[in-house]
């Protein structure tokens, strides 16, 4: 069965409103007919609902940053799931470096979020990946398989095969070294081999897992062009439509 690609600009603290208002109706019409790739849009929190209204009906989603694990309650600066949803979200990236390296983000947290964000009907984009230090040490695939299996931890194998899993090296991410194409296969390939002990081949031949680490318009079809790789995560390129598009139509 061949899995759609989705290809998902992380904006990170980028954009006002109005900045990403104008971004999604040029994005509108850059991507217009392109049915074979799903395109996903995901500014801050601020940004959320006006860009949901002003993407409806068009196919791209919105997705969030970030969530926390619980609907609502005395958690002074948390956004829930139920929000999101409320606000128009249908993805939500969870465990992104960014949040691991400089807001305490730890693996267990990265599950009780990718859990909460399924019972709430929205997908997560779980994100896993090594630093530096640890692949120059050798240990890429104990960080992935510790990250991985604490991500998906007490999961049911449906609720697997129906999310987005981005492997996002960490040495990648907004240098301009991106994994090469063999490196980024070989990693998501072991992603899937997990996938597959842990929830069984079909799960692992449904769950999309996408590259994300200096993705541009120049390496994007290389990329997608990995029989494992299932879009991308993209951050810098993500933030003006001609470089997104740019991606999307490498993916289709
Ligand atoms: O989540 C996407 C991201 O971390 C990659 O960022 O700027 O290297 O594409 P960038």
């Amino acid at each position: 069965m061949k899995r759609k690609p989705i290809i998902a600009g992380n904006w990170k603290m980028y954009k006002t409103v109005s900045e990403a208002l104008a971004f999604a109706q040029e994005l509108k019409r850059a991507v217009d007919g392109i049915k074979e790739v799903e395109v996903v849009v995901c500014p801050p929190f601020t940004a959320l609902y006006q860009v949901s209204e002003a993407l409806r009906g068009t196919g791209i989603g919105v997705g969030a940053q970030d969530v926390y694990w619980v609907d609502e309650g005395a958690f002074t600066g948390e956004v829930s799931p139920k929000m999101l949803k409320d606000a128009g979200c249908s993805y939500v990236i969870i465990g992104h470096s960014e949040r691991r390296q400089f807001f305490g983000e730890i693996d267990d947290n990265v599950n009780r979020k990718v859990k909460a964000v399924l019972e709430s009907g929205l997908t997560p984009i779980m994100c896993v990946g090594e630093r530096i230090e640890e692949r120059e040490s050798g240990i890429t695939e104990k960080v992935i398989r510790t990250q991985t299996e604490a991500g998906l931890a007490g999961l049911a194998a449906d609720q697997v095969a129906g999310m987005v899993i981005a492997y996002e090296p960490v040495w990648a991410i907004g240098t301009g070294k991106t994994a090469s194409d063999a490196d980024a296969q070989q990693v998501i390939g072991f992603i899937r081999g997990l996938v597959s002990d842990l929830f069984g081949a079909d799960v692992a031949a449904k769950v999309r897992i996408q590259y994300g680490g200096s993705v541009k318009p120049q390496n994007a079809a290389g990329l997608m062009a990995q029989q494992d790789i299932d879009g991308a995560l993209v951050g810098g390129a993500s933030l003006d439509v001609p470089n997104f598009s740019g991606i999307v139509k490498a993916a289709a």
